[in-house]
């Protein structure tokens, strides 16, 4: 049975044109290929389809755990090891996702709203008027403190520090195309000492890991049931013979979720910096709806906002953090958009490509907050967060996040882009984020402040 076309230069030079360039290997191949194509560009597998299709997106989220499962991904296995949701299958991974969805959810996740604005102010006010900063820096600092602090509890010390500190670097060093290469290419995967790139990153990894166990070790030592912090929370799960989670496992979910949880929405809020700054009638109006809220606003009211809902969705629109979903394996022979595909076959919904459909998003080239106030997107045409069984787990709190960071941010000080040149979309790892990471400068405090008092803010 035919495959869907791929493009024609050889599947080497198409991985390393997606690694280099994978915005514009995208474009090109939907140009001349459209809806699904075959993109030999993950792995060692020939058949690999990217799908931007709604229909056909609709049929890979909806019939997920039926015709497809998500076989163990290569990247993030070594990334974050094989107890990871990431590389779970079946009833385990079930399981673990009603495990760890509570805190990312629901009261507990409201609950958060006041840290993460002081959190904000706090690692904002450090910042001296008229210097230059990266935003994407700036930001990740607070991310990286709210997972942290919030999410594992894990509170001020010399380990909290440490692994901050080392989570960071292991991040950056994904900003090097070099160390992005190692990712897909195994092979190059060489240990040449601490001054080798893979050397250099393994050694960060194992650094982090030795903290991590440490940090489990003091856990169990201090165990408390009724405590809420997530690894209590998976150390007192209880498998269907009674068994508990090794350390091996508590190590594997906390690093995923260390990973996914602040990497990702660090990336997206830089992105929301840039763009409302690049375009100033945007940020006019975002300061003018912010203002409408009064003093001290609760954190769920700024949550509510449509404008401001509006700017956040466009910015995971024009350039999803994640250009793919995870990849869905077929498991007996299935339909897909008029192709019979065969077992082993590959599908990832293509993110990016679908964001940026004309026919759903008019010049989807222009940041255009407004088109999602005239018009609702249903979850295959808009879904920066995946969809069916494999949907992040943390969308609510990433958008959370953003909101109150941006809202903080926005309404304190008065920022401005160091100079108009367009900023440029990079890989970093698996993700797509601003090369450069947007150059800012902080002018001044604003006059009239959105949280005056940070601690005034109430939940
Ligand atoms: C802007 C921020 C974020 C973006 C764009 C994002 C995007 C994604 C995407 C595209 C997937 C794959 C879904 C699929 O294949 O259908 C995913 C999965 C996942 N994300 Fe996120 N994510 C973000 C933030 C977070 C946060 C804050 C956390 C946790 C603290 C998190 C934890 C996870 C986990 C654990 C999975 C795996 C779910 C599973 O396999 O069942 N993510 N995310």
């Amino acid at each position: 049975m035919k495959l869907p076309d791929s493009p024609k230069t050889p599947p080497w030079l198409q991985k390393i044109q997606y690694i280099t360039n994978p915005l514009g290997y995208m474009d090109n191949a939907y140009q001349r290929y459209g809806d699904i194509f075959n993109a030999p560009i993950i792995g060692n597998h020939s058949r690999v389809l990217l799908v931007s299709d709604p229909e056909g997106l609709q049929q890979l989220f909806t019939r997920d755990s039926k015709e497809f499962y998500t076989p163990s991904n290569g990247v993030l296995q070594m990334l974050v090891g094989d107890n990871s949701i990431f590389c779970l299958e079946g009833n385990r991974h079930k399981r673990e996702r009603k495990l760890l969805m509570p805190p990312f959810h629901g009261d507990r996740m409201r609950g958060y709203g006041q840290t993460i604005c002081d959190l904000t102010e706090e690692i904002f006010s450090q910042l001296t008027p008229g210097t230059n900063f990266s935003a994407r820096s700036v930001v990740q600092n607070i991310s990286i403190e709210v997972i942290l602090k919030v999410v594992f509890g894990i509170h001020e010390g010399e380990r909290f520090h440490k692994l901050k500190q080392l989570m960071v670097e292991w991040m950056d060093s994904f900003a090097s195309p070099l160390v992005s290469s190692l990712l897909f290419f195994p092979f190059l995967r060489k240990d040449f000492g601490a001054k080798s790139p893979w050397g250099y990153f393994r050694r960060l990894q194992q650094q982090i890991d030795q903290l991590i166990y440490a940090e489990i070790r003091d856990k169990r030592s201090k165990y408390n049931p009724s405590d809420t912090d997530i690894l209590t929370l998976l150390m007192s799960a209880r498998d269907e013979h009674g068994e508990g989670m090794s350390d091996e496992e508590l190590h594997d979910e906390l690093i995923t979720l260390l990973v996914a949880g602040h990497e990702t929405t660090a990336t997206a809020i830089s992105w929301a910096l840039y763009w409302v700054h690049k375009q100033p009638v945007i940020l006019e109006k975002l300061l003018r709806e912010l203002d409408s809220l009064g003093d001290s606003p609760e954190p769920m009211n700024i949550f509510k906002l449509p404008y401001l809902t509006a700017v956040c969705n466009e910015t995971l629109r024009i350039y999803p953090v994640a250009m793919l979903t995870v990849p869905r394996e077929v498991k007996e022979p299935v339909e897909l958009m008029g192709y019979q595909l065969e077992p082993g076959t590959r599908v990832y919904g293509c993110i990016y490509l679908t964001h940026r459909r004309e026919d759903l998003y008019p010049q989807p080239k222009e940041f255009k907050p407004e088109r999602f106030l005239d018009r609702q997107y249903t979850p295959y045409e808009f879904f920066p967060f995946g969809g069916g069984a494999r949907r992040c787990i943390g969308e609510a709190l990433a958008i959370f996040e953003m909101k109150l960071v941006l809202a903080t941010i926005l309404g304190n000080y008065q920022l401005e882009l160091v100079d108009n040149l367009p900023v440029k979309p990079q890989r970093r790892g698996v993700t797509i984020a601003p090369a450069g990471g947007v150059n800012m400068v902080l002018k001044e405090r604003r006059q009239n402040q959105l949280f005056a008092e940070s601690t005034s803010i109430s939940t």
